[in-house]
């Protein structure tokens, strides 16, 4: 194949983009400019427009005014079908895979379909394992239900099914925020061999280290403006958050008085099937505790225990130095356990809800007035606090949640718990998906519960986050606990170190 070192040729250009929602414009004069064989990131705060514009590209939505020309020719994209047409092909940032199907049926998707009528299931199963090959992915079974995947596989199955289009251009929107580290390398890897083979590639991502790595050029948006377009190499982390953000970034951490109680919650020989292996921790009140491993390690597989999302095979639990006896969520809620879950289209916020009824469905007690009537008032303040000091972008409370941006969504999942009276907040990656200045909140309010003596268990896969934020660290790996680190021993050395399975 023709290698194409540097080649400045045009492959997509957007012009005057605008999109308006209910009479808002969510993208307003928008250029965008994609070259050949070139990885361009698109960044922006959560709710800046890149998933919308990314969506205007592949004929999701329409946009009222601008055109789009691809190989210099002007296009009309109208449905989605359009953008598949036109070699445009999308990993989206919420899942849409088939949770029924195999992981052969869901990769070549529009094979089914085309509306052939005979299949050769066998040659269907062989091609599906050929792709998944070829992209390094040896480990997925092509006839593996979806459903029985992890949240990591599923999102390489979206990956390898965008893949198997043969686009030549191809958009990821923040793409490895499910995905394992190992496997985000081989995605890595995969990148840069279809950019040299000439393909044209838009990645959407909140984490500067993968911009880096990546990219040729940066497009930054701006509530739903273009703040400008660089190139990678002439930018900094810190010009890049000022385009961002429209100011210097304040300290990302703030100074905690830590003053830490009793044993609230302690875990003895907790158990399940391979993932979870003897896993004992304590944790106090006004500490927060971190756990750290790779993805896949058994992290959320212990705090689903905790909260009776999954059943134990063996083991215990103690809150408040008290036996519990929790086999259900709802038992959970009872001893005032709260989690945030990984996967928030399924778990953590109701989509078809209004912000409003979401964010206070676990604490809708304290709104409720003695005879059973909720206190709508009461209730939209306390929403309304919360939404600004996590800076929320939305219209109204009574908004659906799907109408939000990704990391949005994850702000609503993220303040029901916060308002609910839960004493053991269990938070799965709170900041997935949310951007700089929202995560500087987030870690705001984990700090100010944990002063006001709550217990904060939270898992990350940004060691920067656990030295930041925690007390004291446990690192999982393949389902035990390898280390127990106090303040002063959180550091990346070790937090690789023990996650890699070197014991103390
Ligand atoms: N269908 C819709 N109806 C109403 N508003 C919408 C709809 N889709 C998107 N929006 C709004 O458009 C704005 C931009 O959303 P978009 O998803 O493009 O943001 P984003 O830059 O991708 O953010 P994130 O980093 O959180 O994913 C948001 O304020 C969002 O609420
Ligand atoms: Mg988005």
């Amino acid at each position: 194949m023709e290698r194409r070192k540097k080649n400045n040729e045009i492959k997509v250009k957007m012009t005057g983009i605008k999109k308006v929602f209910a009479g808002i414009s969510v993208l307003d004069n928008v250029d965008f400019e994609l070259r050949k064989g070139e990885i361009h990131a698109l960044m922006g705060e959560n709710g800046a427009g890149k998933s919308t514009l990314m969506r205007v590209l592949s004929g999701v939505y329409q946009a009222e005014e601008g055109e789009i020309f691809i190989n210099g020719e002007k296009k009309n994209m109208r449905s989605p079908k359009d953008g598949i047409d036109n070699g445009v092909s999308v990993i989206w940032q919420e899942f849409s895979l088939m949770p029924d199907l195999s992981v052969a049926e869901n990769i070549l998707l529009d094979d089914l379909n085309s509306g052939k009528k005979i299949i050769n299931w066998q040659k269907f199963y062989k091609r599906a394992r050929a792709i998944l090959d070829d992209l390094g992915y040896q480990n997925i079974n092509e006839r593996a239900r979806i459903g029985e995947l992890s949240t990591s596989q599923q999102q390489v199955v979206e990956i390898c099914k965008a893949l198997s289009r043969k686009a030549n251009v191809l958009v990821l929107d923040e793409p490895t925020a499910l995905l394992a580290t190992q496997e985000v390398k081989k995605l890595f890897e995969i990148l840069k061999q279809l950019k040299e083979q000439g393909s044209s590639i838009v990645y959407i991502s909140h984490r500067l280290d993968e911009i880096f790595e990546l990219s040729d050029r940066i497009t930054v948006l701006k509530d739903g403006m273009l703040a400008g377009t660089v190139s990678t190499k002439e930018v900094d982390e810190e010009s890049l958050m000022l385009m961002m953000v429209g100011r210097k970034p304040s300290e990302l951490f703030s100074e905690r008085v830590a003053r830490i109680g009793d044993v609230t919650v302690k875990a003895e020989k907790l158990c399940r099937g391979k993932k979870v292996r003897n896993i004992s921790f304590e944790a106090r009140s006004g500490e927060v505790l971190g756990m750290y491993g790779l993805v896949g390690a058994g992290r959320t597989e212990t705090v689903r225990l905790l909260f009776g999302a999954d059943k134990k095979d063996a083991g215990e639990i103690y809150i408040n130095g008290e036996k519990a006896k929790i086999d259900s969520p709802k038992d959970a809620l009872r001893y005032k356990l709260g989690l945030l879950a990984e996967d928030r289209k399924h778990q953590g916020v109701l989509l078809d809800m209004a912000i409003r009824i979401t964010s206070t469905l676990s604490s809708l007690k304290g709104y409720t007035s003695r005879f059973g009537k909720i206190l709508f008032v009461k209730e939209a303040e306390a929403v309304k606090k919360i939404c600004t000091s996590l800076n929320l972008k939305y219209n109204n409370i009574n908004q659906h949640v799907s109408e939000l941006s990704g990391g949005n969504q994850q702000k609503v999942a993220l303040s029901k718990l916060l308002l609910s009276d839960c004493e053991i907040l269990l938070l799965d990656e709170p900041t997935r998906g949310v951007d700089v200045g929202a995560k500087i909140e987030i870690f705001g309010l984990i700090n100010q519960l944990a002063e006001s003596g709550k217990t904060l268990i939270v898992i990350s896969s940004e060691m920067m986050e656990l030295i930041g934020l925690c007390d004291r660290v446990i690192v999982i790996h393949e389902g035990k606990v390898m280390a127990s680190l106090d303040k002063k021993d959180i550091t990346e050395e070790n937090l690789i170190k023990y996650s890699m399975g070197v014991t103390v």
